[in-house]
């Protein structure tokens, strides 16, 4: 089975964001990263709106023909969103006004009740309910107890270790090994409940193949890596050089 690449755009707003205009259109950018090959758009609503706005997921609901999966803190200002808009997934984040980025995943045993009930929400509309969370089996457990369809495997650790992996013997190698097989146990049992495993966060062109070579992780969400390519090579290219490394580590 092909791993699927849904491209998150968020970046593609971020610089829109910056002169608070018109462009780069992240509309374009959807079609392009679509034609390119991209299995689907990812995007991230934000409490605060610092690049994706309300108006965006509307206009991507229209334009997305692949698969449109937002990803949003489960709490009721973003659940009627989802419901208004109907994405095809909802991926539940933490969320933390004062973060650069998303820190890590949900913790979604602290907070049971209020994880179940927005799978719930998600679920009764027809989205599909998949939770961003650390590769560890509690969560997971707790993930398929309430329902969810996917985990999103946060590979966050795993990207900050390679970063450090500068020689095969460095302390950075030997870290980012452990973390890749702790995300391939996690991915193991979230398979053997029925669960979709997912991953992303910090993923690049140099540290993605590794995990595409789990055969249990069927999607790969990311943004940062590819949207910065693409200012060198364009969207297109960028977008088709991520497919293809996401190939290469699927033949391994
Ligand atoms: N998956 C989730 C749940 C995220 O929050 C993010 C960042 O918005 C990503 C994937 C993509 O991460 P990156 O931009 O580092 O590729």
């Amino acid at each position: 089975m092909t791993t699927k690449l849904n491209v998150n755009i968020d970046h593609v707003a971020t610089i829109r964001e910056a002169r608070k205009t018109i462009e780069p259109s992240i509309i374009t950018a959807a079609v392009i990263c679509e034609q390119a090959g991209a299995h689907g758009i990812t995007v991230h609503i934000r409490q605060d709106r610092r690049h994706i706005q309300d108006k965006d997921i509307s206009l991507l609901r229209e334009v997305v023909t692949t698969y449109l999966n937002v990803e949003m803190a489960a709490n009721e200002e973003m659940l009627n969103i989802a419901v208004d808009t109907k994405p095809d997934a909802v991926s539940l984040v933490p969320e933390n006004p004062n973060e650069i980025t998303t820190e890590g995943g949900l913790d979604v045993l602290g907070n049971l009740e209020n994880v179940r009930m927005a799978v719930n929400r998600l679920r009764e509309t027809g989205i599909f309910a998949s939770i961003f969370i650390d590769p560890d089996e509690k969560q997971i457990e707790a993930a398929h107890k309430i329902g969810a369809q996917q985990v999103e495997l946060c590979t966050a650790e795993y990207a900050e270790f390679t970063l450090g992996a500068k020689s095969s013997h460095g302390e950075g190698f030997e870290r980012a090994n452990q973390e890749l097989s702790r995300i391939k146990r996690a991915a193991n049992f979230a398979k053997s409940l029925g669960l979709i495993a997912a991953a992303g966060h910090g993923l690049t062109y140099r540290n993605v193949g590794a995990l595409a070579a789990i055969p249990e992780i069927t999607e790969f969400n990311i943004g940062h890596n590819i949207i910065s390519r693409s200012i060198f090579v364009g969207l297109n290219k960028a977008v088709k050089e991520m497919i293809e490394a996401v190939r290469n580590g699927s033949k391994n």
